[in-house]
């Protein structure tokens, strides 16, 4: 509920915070999407769920390089629901109402939301989505990489990060695991700003050094 006062502004005070990096808040949101993308292929079909969608920035990218899954978004931030745009809120459902949502999905991603939730409310919200995943289906935590200097800084000064408490790879995964879920893999992400995009293509090579700005972690259900 905290996120209903930024909804009318997320994405430009999004841009702003992330201003040091030289790209604004669709870089890094198409970034998550393309990760997904390339781990599942173009023509992934399943049921995806954005937790914690706020205004639908991931999910706009999700539904452009997922174009044959269904996109489905929760949110505690009724206001920032309210800001979904017509062409996803058509197609999926986009609610702050638990029990709309559907109980098969084949990748659930959580982007930057679980800093926002306190540690000890933390175990139960991975174990619910656990429970909405089908057998075989996907739990994908992106997270800021609190080891990483220009992350702690920019989640600093970010006017929505105030309230925010940084998990570790370890625990993530730890509590993925306490959940029941097998770990499948655990990636750094973004490395390179704008002035250093020439390498940009090197960085999935270096998704094991824990220096990116974000990491994700992935889990799968047991069949
Ligand atoms: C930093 S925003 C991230 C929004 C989006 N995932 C993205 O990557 O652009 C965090 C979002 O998590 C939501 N949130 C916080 N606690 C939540 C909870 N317990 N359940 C669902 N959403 C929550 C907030 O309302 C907010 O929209």
């Amino acid at each position: 509920m905290e996120f209903d006062r930024f909804a009318d502004d997320y994405a430009h005070i999004l841009d702003r915070t992330v201003s040091a990096s030289g790209e604004d808040s669709s870089y890094f949101a198409e970034y998550k999407a393309l990760y997904l993308q390339r781990l599942l292929g173009p023509s992934f079909r399943g049921k995806v769920l954005d937790f914690g969608c706020g205004v639908g920035l991931l999910s706009r990218y999700l539904r452009k390089h997922l174009p044959s899954a269904r996109i489905d978004g929760f949110d505690v931030s009724q206001d920032s629901i309210a800001k979904i745009d017509p062409a996803l809120s058509t197609q999926g459902v986009f609610t702050s109402a638990w029990n709309d949502l559907a109980r098969d999905y084949a990748l659930i991603v959580v982007a930057n939301v679980m800093h926002h939730i306190p540690p000890e409310q933390r175990s139960g919200v991975i174990q619910d989505l656990a429970d909405r995943l089908e057998r075989g289906g996907l739990l994908s935590i992106f997270e800021h990489n609190a080891a990483n200097p220009v992350t702690r800084w920019v989640v600093g000064r970010c006017p929505f990060d105030e309230d925010a408490i940084l998990l570790s790879p370890r625990e993530t995964a730890g509590r993925l695991a306490a959940a029941g879920l097998r770990l499948k893999r655990r990636d750094y992400i973004v490395f390179m700003p704008a002035f250093l995009a020439w390498l940009r293509p090197l960085e999935s090579s270096l998704r094991w050094l824990p220096l990116g700005a974000q990491y994700v972690t992935l889990a799968v259900k047991h069949v």
